[in-house]
């Protein structure tokens, strides 16, 4: 199983920002949502790029390369190119820390 990993302090994700996290090798973008966190990896199924340095919009990111969107909520592909959803993790704030595990493999 996972364990959980530190992101920040929630001071330092004020929403509407994001940032970038190692977990257990994997890349993955925390969100602050209007107060709520999400997290997904932060790799566009489509080839493979960066999700995080595209727009965010709302509660999609858009892809920096071709332009697939993907929900922050949920990590679904949402248009083309793009069909196949990137992973997305829960999260959790203990004692004003917000962390994330990535439970792929539990
Ligand atoms: S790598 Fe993201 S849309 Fe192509």
């Amino acid at each position: 199983m996972g364990s959980w990993v530190a992101v920040c302090h929630a001071s330092e994700l004020p929403s509407g920002t994001h940032r970038v996290v190692d977990v257990d090798g994997a890349r993955v973008a925390v969100f602050n949502l209007q107060g709520r966190y999400y997290a997904i990896e932060d790799v566009c199924t489509h080839d493979g790029g960066m999700l995080t340095g595209g727009l965010v919009e709302g509660d999609q990111i858009v892809c920096p390369r071709h332009g697939a969107r993907f929900s922050i909520r949920t990590g679904q592909a949402l248009t083309p190119p793009a069909f196949e959803p990137t992973a997305a993790f829960p999260v959790r704030l203990i004692d004003g820390e917000i962390q994330v595990r990535d439970d792929r493999w539990d």
